[in-house]
This record gives C-alpha cells, structure tokens and sequence, in this order.
C-alpha cells in the first residue's frame, strides 16, 4: 500500500465522511438495525454515534486498520459491545450461517473490488428474516451523469483508493440474491452530483 493509501486517504475519509450532515444520513440509515448487527467496511467508525438502541451486539470488519488509535478510542465510548476483526469481505467470514439479525454496508459496496462473493457471504450470514441495511453511492440514473460518471471512474479509483462512483447498487444487490424491500434515491446536499447520487434501503435473502 502506498503512502497516501496508508497515512493521507485515512484522514481524509473520517474528515469528509465525519461531518454533521453526514451524521444525520447516517442516523437515517442505520435507524432499522436491531439485534446481532455485522457492519462490513466499517472505516473509522463513523456509524458508532448512529446506532439505534434496538441493536444488542456489533461485529465490525474491515480489511484495513485504519486510524486505530482513534477507531479504539470510539469503540471504548460506544454504549454497545463491539468486536472488530480486520478481514477481507471478498473471502469467507468467520461466522455462522444464519448468525445475524442486520447486515449493514455504508458507502463500502464502491469500494470492495468484486462485491458478489462479499454479497454472498452478506446473504449467508443472515438469519432468514434478516435485514441487509445499506446506504451507498453510485450509479445515476440520469444517462449523461452515467456517462461522466464511466469516464471519470478510474481518476476516482485513484483519489478514492478504489472508490468506484458508477455500481449501479440496487442491481449489485439484487443479483446477489436480495429482494430489496425498500429503496430511497437521493442527491447528497452540497456535494458534486457524480458522487452524490444515494441508493439507501434493507433488502432481505430471496427464498
Ligand atoms: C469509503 S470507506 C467507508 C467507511 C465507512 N463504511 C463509513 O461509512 O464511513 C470504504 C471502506 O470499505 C473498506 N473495504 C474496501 N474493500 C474491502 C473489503 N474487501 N473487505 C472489507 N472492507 C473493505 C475500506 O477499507 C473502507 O474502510
């Protein structure tokens, strides 16, 4: 890993993702989680503050160790127990089938390199009626952003340290074996329109 993926990206993620307006969208999203939660790509722990008290247990992964003195610090102060495990999400998880009541991804499907077999392993890990809670960047469903979106993506797999801005989220989704139960489309405020394009819902496992 080079030196900006190592020191420089880190900071820069927890400082433009950690902002109060990025909170609330948080709060929003996270609000349906409940019981053993798992979150994949879980960063610098940004979603701590934004749990819900309906969730019992967190289990947190992340294939990097990013800021660890600070993501322990916010650990240590969050109300719920919380395990973190440095993992790939691409491989086999260390978890049971059926073993989680919520799944929850924020702003993580951009950037895991092939997202099916991590959506898998998501679908697996599941209890059935299980919810997959996620809020996501992406594709837009306006053509010509599309098409800003396709020609600027590998600068943006650069400066995002293999962020993708143009994963069409709900068909990731879907095709990995999800129903998704509710979807909300949005334009983040204030933030270019090629990154600002929101997929936030819960899918649950197809039968
Ligand atoms: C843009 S950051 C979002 C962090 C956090 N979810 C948030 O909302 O602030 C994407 C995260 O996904 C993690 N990630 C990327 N590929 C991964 C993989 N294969 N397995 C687990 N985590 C991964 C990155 O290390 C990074 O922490």
């Amino acid at each position: 890993m080079g030196w900006y993926a190592k020191y420089l990206f880190p900071r820069l993620l927890d400082w433009s993702l950690g902002t109060p307006p990025m909170g609330k969208y948080r709060r929003l999203a996270l609000a349906p989680a409940t019981g053993e939660t798992l979150e994949i790509g879980f960063g610098t722990g940004l979603n701590l503050p934004h749990y819900p008290a309906t969730v019992t247990r967190l289990t947190v992964l992340d294939s990097e160790n990013m800021l660890s003195e600070l993501v322990d610090q916010r650990i240590a102060a969050c109300p719920l127990p919380v395990t973190k495990i440095q993992l790939d999400a691409q491989g086999r998880l260390p978890f049971a089938d059926q073993s989680f009541d919520s799944v929850v991804t924020t702003l993580t499907l951009c950037s895991i390199e092939n997202t099916a077999p991590a959506l898998a392993e998501i679908r697996r890990v599941l209890k059935p009626q299980g919810q997959f809670i996620f809020w996501e960047h992406g594709r837009s469903d306006d053509a010509q952003i599309a098409r800003w979106q396709d020609r600027l993506n590998p600068l943006q797999r650069v400066i995002g340290a293999g962020c993708n801005m143009n994963r069409k989220i709900d068909k990731l989704i879907t095709e990995s074996g999800f129903a998704i139960e509710h979807l909300d489309r949005f334009l983040l405020p204030k933030t270019p329109r090629l990154l600002a394009e929101m997929y936030r819902g819960i899918a649950r496992s197809r039968a």
